[in-house]
């Protein structure tokens, strides 16, 4: 190439990397442009190069430190930026859970039996399950909550027993790799609430179990919990309706469209507590196998069929 294209091609890519590098001073001035944003980092980095280009044909020490320090820092600006959005990536993929228009059916055991059985309906949608569950089971935590997941394709929550931030994400981390359906199951503590931030900002499925209160369903929400899990028979066998509370959760949760947490009904001890979760539009309700076995029965069903069945005996026909 002639020295004059090359002296050319040098000036060009200085005169464009000083302008480059203007602007991006100048974007420094507008309030909603951030030092390690994006476009600051970008322009900055192109124009630091095309300096660094055209600053090695006179190869000025001093010069090229600094346009490399530059580009150092536009670096770190764009992995910053990278960073972040994947951490809101992984946010908006846990918060973008299907609220659904019907209302869930778990079942509250780890009873594998039961489990199969009542899959074999086609009317489960998960499973949860708890410490004092998984004792009377009396199998092994991570084996039986294995095989769950392998008979039950939705959500399967199993919980953490550290109490301590760090222990509940070293749990998470070892529980969340048994299945892709597993929901890691957080005590609703300072410490859970916290746990359930992070594990929801890695895209990670929560649960936030032992609510009580109102207050406590907004603190999980907040938290981007998948579930909150408000225990309503307990807070009968103390006096206090635990319905009520699921009606408060669900008018806070209504009111703003962005809370994404599903109510799941738990410490259902009847039937009726599932009929008042489901014309209040809780959004599941997890169910010991024995009321849901109940939930098909009604007098009239068997007197009925009996009817039937006793007339049809006179017809003397068969259908097949
Ligand atoms: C489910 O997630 C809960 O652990 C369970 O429903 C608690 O029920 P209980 O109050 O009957 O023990």
């Amino acid at each position: 190439m002639q020295t004059q294209t090359i002296d050319f091609l040098y000036n060009f890519t200085g005169t464009v990397g000083v302008f480059m590098i203007l602007v991006a001073y100048w974007m420094l001035q507008i309030d909603k442009i951030k030092p390690h944003g994006f476009a600051y980092s970008f322009v900055n980095l192109i124009g630091s190069i095309l300096m660094l280009i055209s600053l090695m044909r006179f190869w000025n020490l001093p010069s090229v430190i600094i346009e490399i320090f530059w580009i150092a820092i536009s670096v770190y600006g764009l992995r910053r930026y990278y960073l972040t959005r994947r951490k809101a990536a992984g946010t908006k993929q846990a918060l973008l859970i299907n609220k659904g228009t019907s209302m869930k059916f778990f079942v509250d055991t780890a009873d594998i039996d039961e489990i199969k059985e009542l899959a074999s309906t086609g009317l489960l949608d998960g499973v949860t399950t708890n410490p004092s569950l998984i004792m009377k089971s009396g199998r092994d935590f991570i084996e039986v909550v294995t095989e769950i997941c392998k008979i039950v394709p939705g959500d399967v929550s199993a919980e953490v027993i550290a109490t301590d931030y760090k222990g509940m994400l070293e749990e998470a981390n070892k529980l969340k790799k048994i299945a892709k359906n597993i929901v890691i199951k957080l005590p609703l503590t300072y410490d859970g609430i916290k746990a359930c931030k992070s594990l929801t900002d890695d895209g990670v499925k929560t649960n936030v179990t032992l609510c009580f209160s109102a207050n406590q369903a907004l603190l999980a929400a907040k938290a981007g919990a998948t579930y909150v899990s408000p225990f309503i028979g307990r807070l009968d066998d103390i006096g206090q309706d635990g319905l009520d509370l699921i009606s408060d959760i669900c008018e806070i949760y209504d009111n703003y469209p962005d809370l994404k947490t599903q109510v799941l009904v738990a410490s259902i001890r009847n039937p009726i507590h599932l009929l008042q979760s489901a014309k209040i539009g809780a959004h599941v309700a997890t169910i010991p196998p024995k009321i849901i076995k109940q939930l098909f029965k009604h007098p009239l069903t068997d007197k009925g069929l009996d009817a039937f069945l006793a007339d049809w005996e006179k017809t003397k026909q068969t259908i097949l």
